[in-house]
């Protein structure tokens, strides 16, 4: 079967009216050629990239980006179709602009410390919040930040400037106000989390970052998510998937880790055909959206991940679609 369109936008196809004007866009496909676009040579499949912590451990003060537009078919820096994930380098005493048409911005600080200022915008107000190594913290749509370093610093920023650009819009107000996840804070949690008796048998303790004013989400932001995950040592985590994409920094791990992913499953419920990932501090990886997952220590050592994904959005769209073989954990 071919396609029918205008002559003007289909020199293969066999028109299917004589009088269509020309330069028309009207294209009309059999159902079979257009129902799942989503192959090699139409809309890529979303790759799995991985950086490596030498990306980020010397040179001058730089953004970093981790970009897969070219084979994502968008415009870039894209690490996935809705988000963009970077490294941000910044030398002690310098600043360094972080700008994006994003409604949601996320930071970590991998290592260093610092200031992120900005301005205050029509709806939101200005900004001034020091940073240090093991904070996360997010900011909505308004002026680009200013990230001053005070030592040499390395912060991972993700956004949602590609889903953006995909709709064609610019963010018109904030949807949530700047909110900061201190370190000690979290890994105090963490820590008191790893202790707690219901835990004993747990292959994975993870705190999921969230904002007051997201209630239904439990989300970071309306289209982020944020887990800071504890993988004990000797943890082989059940196989679970999601819709949403995951673009996972390894903050923390000795020799021995790794994340096995694929999008079958074999009958006895591991991953068939799995690719690794393995595990370096500073690392960073795509998990596609659909595809079976699980985290592996086997270094002897407790090792720290922190995924980011767009299951904020997933979750307003009831598309999440979250799945564990080993059942749905309990609230
Ligand atoms: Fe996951």
């Amino acid at each position: 079967m071919t396609q029918t369109a205008s002559p003007a936008t289909n020199t293969e196809a066999t028109p299917a009216f004589t009088d269509v004007e020309p330069g028309a866009k009207a294209v009309l496909f059999d159902y079979r050629q257009a129902a799942n676009p989503i192959r090699h040579g139409l809309t890529e499949p979303i790759p799995e990239g991985r950086w490596g912590p030498e990306l980020h451990a010397t040179g001058p003060s730089a953004i970093l980006p981790l970009d897969l537009s070219a084979t994502l078919g968008c415009r870039g820096p894209a690490t996935s179709p809705a988000l963009s994930a970077n490294f941000v380098r910044i030398l002690a005493g310098e600043t360094i602009e972080v700008a994006a048409k994003a409604t949601s911005a996320l930071f970590y600080v991998f290592r260093g410390q610092g200031r992120c200022r900005r301005l205050a915008s029509r709806h939101g107000v200005a900004h001034d919040q020091g940073w240090s190594k093991g904070d996360l913290f997010v900011l909505p749509s308004g002026p680009a930040p200013q990230l001053e370093a005070e030592q040499e610093s390395v912060l991972y920023w993700v956004h949602d400037a590609p889903l953006l650009a995909f709709l064609g819009v610019s963010p018109e107000e904030p949807r949530f106000e700047a909110t900061h996840y201190p370190g000690p804070w979290m890994r105090q949690e963490l820590a008191a989390l790893a202790a707690d008796p219901s835990s004993a048998r747990s292959n994975r303790l993870s705190l999921l970052m969230a904002n007051a004013d997201l209630p239904r989400s439990r989300t970071v932001t309306h289209t982020l998510w944020a887990m800071l995950g504890l993988v004990p040592a000797g943890a082989i985590q059940p196989p679970h998937r999601h819709q949403s994409v995951a673009l996972d920094l390894v903050i923390d791990c000795q020799p021995g880790c790794v994340t096995i992913s694929g999008p079958e499953l074999n009958a006895d419920g591991t991953i068939r055909d799995p690719l690794s990932m393995a595990w370096e501090p500073g690392a960073a990886f795509v998990t596609p959206p659909g595809h079976w997952h699980s985290h592996v220590n086997k270094s002897g050592h407790p090792a720290m991940l922190l995924p980011i994904q767009d299951a904020g959005l997933h979750t307003y769209l009831r598309s999440l679609d979250i799945r564990f073989t080993s059942g749905m954990p309990q609230e």
